[in-house]
């Protein structure tokens, strides 16, 4: 387990799943964390459990909202004097047919995975300078590779590799570290109970759900998380499962748009005509 002795982490989405998960790895790995997420109640809860707000502290933040943003921040100095790590977990789904996605759940969808994470990191800015620290967003296989149902998803988790990609270049001279994780399928999560889900989500099929092969546990992910932030990795692309797909897109696109037509439209078609 790296050390963080000292440190003071952030972890936006930290109510639940991988946030939550990743919020107890750093505090066993020593540090200071902020636990920030909109279920206040699930964050004091977590607090607690982890040793209360002198070691972790809840702040209720919307992330959508930069106002909340700058607050959130703001509330981490006063109390703990500076921020070493930003991680940028929260995050939110819509999924369905492209053609029953309206616009407002896109632009709420990328407000809360996109421009969250911009919200986030602009207010940190200037005391991830301070400590050189490191900014970890927390991205999707779905960035690189995109599937029917996940469009916008997909759409802004690509933004999101990007974004980390042009800041880990402009913030070097600072001293700075940015890296992406892609976790693939994790166990254990919210994400589609909390998302909007409209017609044509394989999240809505009856029936038991069936296990990617290779979905991780949200401890896993964790653990990768808090490596990342402190090898200062560029990129990490979970499971060896995710890492096939990743690569296998590149490599065969044609072979992964052939696999996903067969696996999800079939299905689609199987279950809701
Ligand atoms: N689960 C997977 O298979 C998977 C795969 C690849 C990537 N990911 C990514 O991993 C990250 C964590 O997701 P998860 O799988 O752990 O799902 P999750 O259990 O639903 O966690 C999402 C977290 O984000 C928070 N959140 C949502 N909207 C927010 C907002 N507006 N402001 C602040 N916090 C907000 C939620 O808390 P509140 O509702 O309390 O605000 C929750 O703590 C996401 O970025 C997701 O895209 C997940």
């Amino acid at each position: 387990m790296p050390d963080f002795g000292g440190k003071t982490v952030i972890v936006t989405g930290a109510s639940t799943g991988i946030g939550r998960a990743t919020a107890a790895a750093f505090r066993e790995s020593g540090a200071r964390v902020i636990v920030a997420a909109r279920s206040s109640e699930d964050l004091k809860r977590l607090s607690v459990e982890l040793g209360g707000p002198d070691r972790v502290l809840p702040v209720t933040t919307d992330v959508a909202d930069p106002a909340q943003c700058q607050a959130l921040i703001e509330r981490t100095v006063e109390h703990f004097g500076g921020i070493d790590v930003l991680v940028n977990n929260a995050g939110m789904v819509v999924s369905g047919k492209f053609e029953y996605l309206q616009s407002g759940d896109i632009e709420r969808l990328f407000n809360v995975n996109f421009f969250g994470v911009i919200y986030c990191t602009r207010a940190a800015l200037p005391y991830l300078k301070e400590s050189e620290g490191v900014i970890v967003n927390v991205s999707s296989i779905a960035g690189f590779v995109g599937t029917a149902t996940t469009s916008a998803y997909a759409a802004s988790k690509a933004a999101l590799n990007s974004l980390g990609q042009s800041l880990r270049v402009e913030l070097k001279p600072y001293g700075i570290g940015v890296s992406t994780v892609c976790p693939y399928f994790t166990s254990g999560v919210e994400l589609a109970k909390k998302g909007i889900l409209r017609e044509g989500t394989l999240h809505r099929v009856d029936g038991p759900r069936r296990r990617a092969p290779g979905t991780q546990t949200t401890e896993e992910v964790a653990h990768a998380i808090v490596r990342a932030a402190e090898r200062r990795s560029r990129l990490v692309v979970l499971s060896p499962a995710g890492r096939l797909i990743w690569r296998a897109n590149r490599l065969f696109p044609w072979l992964t748009d052939y696999v996903m037509d067969k696996l999800i439209n079939g299905r689609l078609r199987e279950q809701i005509g």
